[in-house]
């Protein structure tokens, strides 16, 4: 596989953007030359958030022909968990949401981190070219230590973005989606990439120095108009029955104003369904608005599940389907993680031979 060329990618919004559409035309034109590294914490059942926000790009990526890695970030999971017990149990729901949203595991590599020890080894020698400072300087890390404290936090938490950049270079990925936050990290993981390359491959670039590709996707907020997440209770789940997508919408924030516009600044709430219903249906938010018009909250909602149920039934049926066939979705991720070692035991053979690690 080759890879892209090296742009100078600063971390400002504004240039990621302009990159972001250079990179999508060129995904269009020769698809072939990218390797797409995307993942999730399995932290519980994937949302419509992520179906509308990160899940069908996923699949647009794919169905373009782009090879696809989707990892699943157990380790990521060990931080802040009380227990790992239920770590099986929701692995599987994450590959059963994959598939449901159309992955296709016979094109897309889908695997849990912590089955490749290859690729962890890649944190050692990673470490090494970054400094306490430049970690602590990541505005992710940064968050944790405001708010767990540094004293409080783990050392792993602390490392956890050269953690994500093996799990980035493991595989030689030179796109990876991302949205504006998560553009400090893939400038890290340029850094370690540059600073691999420089010291111990010099007259060859050993690892490409991945972009991240903005999303063009809108953002769907939770049914209280905060940050849709499940710890919050404000989530459609995927996997939700009707009832309950219903009983969720019924819920859901909005205002006094009967008359139904779409003005995401004004009325953030009132046009997270519309743009929700908006999307399900494939019309304009500003046409779903029209035509609920005097209908009031009441009205929106009844539009929104019966477009929101209607959308999500065949792929809730395939959910259900795959996820009464538990040995077929562990095999999914058997033949995912398989694949995943030989790439990663490939790269660290190459990068011990390039740190003279082999006796
Ligand atoms: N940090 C990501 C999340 O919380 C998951 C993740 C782990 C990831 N490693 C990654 C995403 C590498 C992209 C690239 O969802």
């Amino acid at each position: 596989m080759t890879s892209i060329a090296t742009t100078p990618v600063n971390t400002s919004h504004e240039a990621a953007r302009v990159r972001s559409r250079q990179l999508e035309a060129e995904l269009r034109q020769d698809p072939g030359r990218f390797r797409v590294l995307t993942g999730d914490r399995p932290t519980g059942p994937l949302h419509v958030g992520h179906l509308f926000g990160t899940l069908a790009n996923r699949v647009r990526l794919q169905n373009l022909g782009v090879e696809v890695m989707v990892l699943i970030a157990d380790y990521q999971t060990i931080t802040d968990r009380e227990s790992p017990a239920s770590l099986p149990a929701d692995v599987l729901g994450l590959i059963a949401d994959y598939l449901a949203v159309g992955i296709d595991p016979d094109r897309a590599t889908i695997f849990a981190h912590s089955q490749v020890e290859q690729l962890n080894q890649l944190m050692l020698p990673f470490l090494s070219l970054v400094s306490v400072a430049e970690v602590a300087r990541n505005p992710t890390v940064k968050d944790e230590v405001a708010s767990a404290g540094q004293a409080a936090m783990s050392a792993l938490m602390f490392t956890y973005p050269v953690h994500q950049a093996a799990d980035i270079l493991f595989c030689h990925a030179n796109l990876v989606p991302v949205g504006s936050d998560q553009l400090p990290h893939i400038e890290l993981t340029r850094t370690i990439a540059r600073r691999f390359n420089d010291r111990y491959s010099p007259g060859h670039r050993h690892f490409p120095e991945p972009e991240g590709l903005l999303s063009q996707a809108p953002l769907i907020l939770g049914m209280d108009g905060g940050k849709m997440s499940k710890s919050r209770g404000n989530a459609i789940a995927l996997a939700a029955s009707e009832d309950e997508t219903a009983r969720l919408i019924r819920r859901a924030k909005t205002d006094g104003d009967r008359e139904i516009s779409y003005e995401p600044a004004r009325r953030p709430e009132v046009s997270n369904l519309v743009l929700l219903a908006a999307l399900c249906l494939q019309r304009s938010p500003e046409d779903v608005a029209a035509e609920v018009g005097g209908g009031g909250a009441g009205g929106l909602k009844r539009v929104l599940t019966d477009a929101l149920n209607e959308r999500l039934r065949p792929l809730r049926k395939r959910r259900r389907e795959l996820a009464d066939d538990p040995a077929y979705l562990g095999s999914v991720l058997r033949a995912g993680t398989e694949r995943a070692r030989e790439i990663a035991e490939a790269t660290l053979g190459d990068v011990r031979e390039l740190m003279h690690n082999t006796y």
